[in-house]
């Protein structure tokens, strides 16, 4: 095929922060990592692979198919699905398949490769990373410990309190139940004869220090709930007390392993059993009682009303979020709170209705899963639920009070995006209230503002609406599509790179994203260490990694990679100089906005362009691509 054989990386220099909280690992050890992990080999594990000519074909784990549309090509270590676009390289195929981002899936198959990983070469973070492995391995003792007291003596009370609960002992083994005794000091001193430092257990937060010096236990007597991260390591804990005393949980304090913030409970259990929807609920028991029960896909914020992370989160595991709060005020409260962090992060959302004064355990308990799966059914939308509960604030046998109560219902309904979405409430309430539609829909649309970007659109380049607008983004579209294909086919072929370079400075490629893509490709190349397909799926975004993988597995076979590559260079040069062509159109169109200057020099730039777009289209190179 006459690709060139792709040299290994070795650049210590440059590192990158993959996600936030991650420690940061060399682009050489990262390299070292997938080169030690064949990607046709990983995938056999999850996938049965057939070898059809020189690539792998096989029924893709990521969506369902009966005919293979899953392919992997051992030559450029990618692999893409034709049915769903997903694609990437063993690090992509890994965090797809264990559900894990970018750091978690190099440390799994670091692990598999038994490759060491080393600590951060940072003083501080190395500490940092002493200080988060001493706390998980604290946590792993006293989430033992305290297993073992629950089923001791001293743990009866606790054991008799679940079994009132109706938690059996299986399920309070899978979820590492304990009991913390009712001393002062039993944690304490039995993580003192596992060698552990007084220091290291202050930095746990299981350990207190009083005012005289002395360090007790932060939990006693209370049945203790281990806080698993979504790998299942021991975070944290969260302690409840077996009677009506307050308060009625303690948790442990934030710590270098642990913020509340960040981690949803139950989540490493849940992510295996999304079924494409996950319930959120409020209470750790909550989550274990309808676990019990048959219902997996549950998690439960962390005593915080639902943040961004955890928005976040729970984004990247289901596309559907369900709300099932407590039925009581403050649960309704958090609950429109969550629902629009949750609709910012694009996740979709739908509130699930429980009867007055009960909790998601209360009523699996006395009603049963099935009931409880068709509550999850009948959930209803975001703007459906504003809508009944602003309706609910209102008497609406007055006619001010329904007035009062429509205009806020205009105000939810103006914030849909989507028209015939739109358009079905505005029916829906017209059809309930007796108010025509017309009315509602003014009603709305006063309240329409147009979005920032378009407002943007609007002032910036003063260029009117419509069709032209549309092909403007059709040829953006294709000129960003030629700038992947150029990076794509230089790491396929690094000979190409003095003809890449020449044509596309840093700055130079019209999608930002490029831009940064192109300037770690050619560092690595200026300093002599070469970038392979691979390699630039470490340095492309998630998103765009399958589209990538794409452009890579189809279009990169070429005989003549210099050609191909300037005939892509034309062609992006043709589609440039015919976007600016449009572009400068339209502005002609208004004339009147624009001084006698500014026509003249926009009409003189436009005549040379369509010189330049015609000398273009009549090269020889160009023709013989038969392009045109
Ligand atoms: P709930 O009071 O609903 O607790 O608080 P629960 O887990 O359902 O327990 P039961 O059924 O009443 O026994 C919901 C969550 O809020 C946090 C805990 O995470 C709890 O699971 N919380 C509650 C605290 O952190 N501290 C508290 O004092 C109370
Ligand atoms: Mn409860």
């Amino acid at each position: 095929m006459g690709y060139r054989k792709y040299r290994r990386c070795r650049s210590a220099a440059v590192s990158r922060i993959k996600d936030d909280d991650s420690i940061r690992y060399s682009d050489e050890l990262i390299e070292e990592i997938r080169i030690s992990n064949d990607i046709v080999d990983v995938v056999s594990e999850y996938v049965r692979l057939e070898k059809k000519g020189k690539n792998y074909f096989g029924l893709c784990p990521f969506h369902r198919e009966k005919t293979p549309s899953f392919s992997v090509e051992a030559g450029k270590q990618i692999f893409y699905c034709f049915g769903c676009g997903r694609g990437g390289n063993v690090f992509h195929f890994i965090s797809l398949a264990e559900r894990l981002d970018f750091t978690e899936a190099v440390r799994l198959l670091a692990d598999r490769a038994k490759i060491q990983l080393p600590e951060s070469e940072d003083p501080r973070e190395k500490k940092k990373a002493r200080i988060k492995q001493q706390i998980q391995d604290i946590n792993l003792i006293a989430a033992r410990f305290f297993y073992e007291a629950l089923k001791s003596k001293q743990g009866e009370a606790a054991t008799a309190y679940l079994k009132k609960r109706g938690i059996s002992d299986s399920t309070a083994r899978k979820f590492g139940l304990g009991y913390s005794n009712d001393g002062w000091d039993d944690l304490y001193n039995h993580l003192k004869s596992h060698g552990i430092s007084e220091e290291a257990m202050l930095d746990s937060g299981l350990v207190l220090k009083g005012s005289s010096g002395n360090l007790y236990d932060r939990f006693k007597g209370r049945l203790m709930f281990p806080i698993f991260d979504v790998r299942g390591n021991v975070i944290a804990f969260g302690g409840r007390v077996l009677d009506d005393s307050l308060p009625k949980y303690m948790n442990s304090p934030e710590t270098a392993l642990y913020n509340k913030r960040k981690h949803l409970y139950a989540l490493n259990f849940a992510k295996n059993h999304i079924e494409g929807s996950l319930i959120i609920v409020e209470g750790y028991l909550d989550v274990i009682s309808l676990y019990q029960s048959g219902i997996h896909n549950v998690v439960a914020s962390l005593g915080t009303a639902l943040t961004e992370s955890q928005g976040r989160l729970l984004k990247k595991y289901a596309n559907e979020v369900i709300i099932a709060y407590d039925a009581d005020t403050a649960g309704q409260a958090a609950t429109m709170r969550g629902l629009e962090l949750l609709t910012d992060t694009g996740c979709s959302v739908r509130v699930l209705s429980l009867p007055e004064g009960t909790d998601p355990d209360d009523y699996i308990k006395r009603n049963g899963a099935d009931r409880f799966r068709k509550l999850v059914d009948n959930a209803l939308p975001l703007v459906e639920y504003k809508i009944k509960t602003i309706k609910t604030e209102h008497d609406l046998s007055k006619t001010k009070e329904k007035i009062k109560f429509l205009n806020k219902a205009a105000d939810v309904l103006a914030k849909v995006d989507n028209a015939m979405e739109r358009e079905m409430y505005i029916k829906r309430l017209s059809r309930e209230y007796e108010i025509s539609e017309e009315a509602i829909l003014s009603e709305v649309l006063r309240r329409v503002r147009p979005s920032a970007r378009q407002i943007r659109r609007i002032t910036k380049v003063a260029e009117p609406a419509g069709k032209t607008n549309s092909t403007a983004a059709g040829l953006k579209e294709k000129i960003i599509h030629g700038e992947r294909f150029v990076l794509s086919l230089l790491c396929v072929d690094n000979s190409i790179y003095n003809v890449v370079k020449e044509h596309f400075k840093i700055g130079k490629f019209i999608w930002e994203e490029n831009n940064r893509i192109a300037k770690i490709l050619y560092k690595r190349i200026e300093e002599g260490y070469g970038v392979s397909p691979p390699e630039l799926m470490n340095t492309v975004s998630s998103d765009e990694s399958g589209i990538f993988a794409r452009i890579l597995n189809e279009e990169c076979h070429c005989d003549d990679n210099e050609k191909a590559i300037l005939g892509k260079i034309r062609d992006i040069e043709l589609l440039k100089a015919e976007m600016r062509r449009d572009q400068i159109i339209d502005l002609l169109k208004n004339k009147s906005r624009l001084t006698d200057d500014e026509v003249d020099k926009l009409e003189s730039e436009l005549r040379e362009l369509i010189q330049e777009i015609k000398r273009i289209k009549e090269m020889p190179e160009y023709k013989m691509e038969g392009r045109g």
